[in-house]
């Protein structure tokens, strides 16, 4: 985490100061720190570079930690399962255990393979119109970002997709951040070849319960992001309260149509995120103004269950073939 950054972090639980010990610093690098809450005395480690701001052990369950903790019951108990995934040919692989193999491999502390694993599983598992579509949404943020102040928080990183695109170019400093700090450790291992310009800081706190003060944040991005928070109660409202500059926001909108893409969005409480309509109003009533911007039709289909491992599945939705609309909100 680059040191610069502490002066925009507050506690995420109370909002109270921090006071800070640095045990390792290289450069202006903060490897190693506590930071405690002046107020509430809550105790915020930085490990291994990755700070973790998180203020409960309940870690948030979104779509991906479902995908990472059906992986978790896999390594326990199936461990035949396990062998065979990894030791089938990757030609020879559907795209869904492709991509648990590269889990198991992420688990294992073998991010390079895991990586190659789970990039082949996506060449497989979407069209090329969807990858195309994607390239076009990050190229737009890309766009976008040229002459923005800096840092530029990218919420919910995840694999750090978005993160693969801007690093390279970027002129700003980048932070990383994730609920989960398992994933900001593989990301930090997998993207340090690609940084370039003033680095990349790594933050993992809970986007509904940021560590940042008030307006502290000029330039926010996400690649669906915002939809993979489940049960997002007053994320946008956390999100205007710290961004005080243009948050992009690449998203996903499903038609308003009952069925069983809808059962799905109705339970994991996304329907504010996942309808466009819905989208724009709950952004206008936390107080940005938001416009869609490179919008593009596309047909999604649900990705295919595993083969090996019979049930397992990627991806929630759609749960049946559906033409979504991909964009980028803007907001501010
Ligand atoms: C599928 S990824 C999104 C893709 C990613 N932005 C990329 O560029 O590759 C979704 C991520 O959201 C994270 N997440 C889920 N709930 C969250 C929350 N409440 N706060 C922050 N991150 C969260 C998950 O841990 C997961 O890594």
């Amino acid at each position: 985490m680059r040191d610069s950054l502490i002066h925009s972090l507050v506690c995420p639980y109370c909002r109270g100061q921090l006071v800070w010990e640095f045990e390792l610093r290289v450069g202006t690098e903060i490897e190693e720190a506590d930071a405690r809450c002046r107020s509430c005395e809550a105790l915020y480690p930085t490990r291994k570079g990755v700070g973790a701001f998180l203020t409960s052990k309940e870690t948030a369950k979104d779509m991906w930690e479902v995908a990472d903790s059906q992986i978790e019951g896999l390594v326990m108990n199936e461990p035949k399962k396990i062998k065979r995934l990894l030791e089938t040919p990757m030609a020879a692989m559907n795209p869904t255990d492709l991509f648990f193999r590269g889990l198991v491999l992420d688990s294992q502390g073998r991010y390079r393979e895991g990586k190659e694993a789970r990039d082949r599983a996506l060449e497989g598992m979407y069209s090329p119109e969807q990858h195309a579509c994607i390239r076009s949404q990050m190229d737009f943020v890309r766009k976008r970002l040229a002459g923005r102040p800096g840092p530029v928080v990218d919420l919910a990183s995840g694999m750090g997709a978005l993160l693969e695109v801007l690093l390279p170019v970027a002129t700003q400093h980048l932070v990383a951040s994730d609920v989960s700090p398992r994933v900001l450790t593989r990301d930090r291992s997998l993207l340090k070849d690609r940084v370039q310009g003033p680095g990349l800081s790594l933050l993992a706190f809970d986007a509904r319960r940021t560590p940042f003060a008030d307006r502290s944040v000029p330039t926010m991005v996400s690649y669906l992001g915002l939809a993979n928070i489940q049960d997002p109660g007053d994320l946008l409202r956390e999100l205007r309260r710290i961004v005080s500059g243009e948050l992009c926001a690449i998203s996903v909108f499903y038609p308003k149509e009952e069925g069983s893409n809808a059962d799905t969005i109705r339970q994991f409480k996304l329907e504010r995120l996942l309808y466009c309509e819905s989208a724009l109003r709950s952004f206008r009533e936390a107080g940005f103004e938001v416009r869609v911007e490179n919008a593009q039709t596309v047909l999604a289909r649900p990705t295919p269950e595993g083969v090996i491992l019979k049930g397992a599945q990627t991806d929630r939705l759609p749960v049946v073939e559906t033409q979504v609309e991909w964009c980028t909100l803007v907001a501010g």
